[in-house]
């Protein structure tokens, strides 16, 4: 085991937080066996406590653990994504602490594909796990609450400071935008639900289970219209603090142009075209494939939004299924930008 492993492992015994690469985005890790070792996790978060945590286990070998009445559909999306970027939301077992599941009588869980995410939860299996030698460890992304994910070690140490007692550095992560979310604790005899879209997609979860998953509101969870299933679909989220607008790729120049002369420096996300040269803006240029979109996608937001300009301005993405993912991080920052 690497030092910072071993010492990893050590400081989640022991209930501190650990925060570390997933291939999706820097996850902030507890013992999620540990209720005290959890309510850390929303303190360094500013996170409303009633918000469900994704579990991260080192194999689905542990799924019973966690949770119960587990669906064949589960068995064969694990079987054909894990480790990867997918999140399961089954019926929750006994003892699943309420800190975990925000008091659902459901928790979410994944096997996350990142190596030095996989070494870690493998480390502390062998090491005995946590609280009750249970073994998993709850990550939201590292972020502040409603804020930017991180997808580098330093992000993680801007948003969260020393309130966490240790960044494993893996480098930049390769997905770059959260876990696709399918909930599997309904009736098994209906569609499975997509409550978050993410680089696994509707098409590939068809393609395993011969059914479309069907996508589900934010709040509409049983337990009660207030309580978000999904704290990611809260209409503002993964937001700049800079005020953030999408325009039409038809139209862009001419907007940046009516910017200028209006006096307000913008910043500007295109993928298509840089914007004119010579023009005196902060831009940022990402790929015109989707996987590579997401992938800068967060880097690029949080160097705009640290550019200090009065209005980041993205060139909108394509209308297709392949860049769902992508427009919804795109909706919801453009909703939640310069809120702070
Ligand atoms: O890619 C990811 O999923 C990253 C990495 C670190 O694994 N994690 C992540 O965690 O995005 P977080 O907390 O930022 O978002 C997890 C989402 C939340 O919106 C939460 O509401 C939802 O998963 N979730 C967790 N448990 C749930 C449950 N039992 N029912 C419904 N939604 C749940
Ligand atoms: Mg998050």
């Amino acid at each position: 085991m690497i030092p910072d492993l071993a010492h990893a492992v050590a400081l989640l015994q022991a209930g501190e937080l650990v925060a570390f690469p997933t291939e999706t985005v820097y996850g902030l890790g507890a013992d999620a066996a540990n209720p005290l070792a959890v309510a850390k996790i929303f303190a360094a978060k500013g996170r409303p406590a009633d918000h469900p945590l994704i579990v991260h286990l080192p194999g689905a070998g542990h799924l019973d653990q966690w949770a119960h009445d587990i669906p064949l559909a589960a068995w064969e999306l694990a079987e054909a994504f894990w480790p990867g970027p997918l999140t399961l939301i089954l019926k929750r077992a006994p003892g699943v602490p309420d800190a975990v599941t925000g008091g659902q009588d459901t928790v979410g869980v994944r096997v996350p594909a990142h190596p030095l995410a996989l070494e870690l939860l493998r480390a502390y299996a062998q090491a005995g796990g946590g609280a009750q030698g249970w073994c998993g460890i709850a990550a939201p992304s590292a972020n502040r609450f409603g804020r930017i994910s991180p997808t580098e070690a330093a992000h993680v140490r801007e948003e969260l400071g020393s309130s966490v007692a240790l960044v494993l550095d893996g480098g930049a992560c390769p997905v770059g935008i959260e876990s696709t979310i399918i909930d599997l604790s309904g009736d098994p005899a209906l569609p499975p639900g997509l409550l978050r879209p993410g680089h696994i997609t509707p098409g590939q979860i068809e393609c395993v289970l011969g059914i479309l998953p069907e996508m589900r509101v934010a709040g509409e969870g049983r337990e009660g219209r207030d309580t978000p299933r999904v704290s990611g679909s809260l209409n503002a989220h993964y937001a700049p603090t800079t005020p953030m607008r999408l325009i039409d790729p038809a139209r862009l120049l001419d907007f940046i142009n009516a910017l200028r002369h209006s006096g307000r420096r913008c910043g500007v996300l295109c993928h298509t075209q840089p914007p004119h040269a010579g023009m005196p803006h902060v831009w940022r240029m990402l790929p015109a494939d989707p996987e590579g979109y997401a992938r800068g996608l967060y880097a690029a937001l949080r160097a705009l939004d640290q550019a200090g300009t009065d209005l980041i301005v993205v060139e909108n993405i394509p209308l297709s299924a392949a860049w769902l993912a992508v427009a919804d991080r795109l909706q919801r920052a453009a909703c939640g930008a310069g809120a702070a």
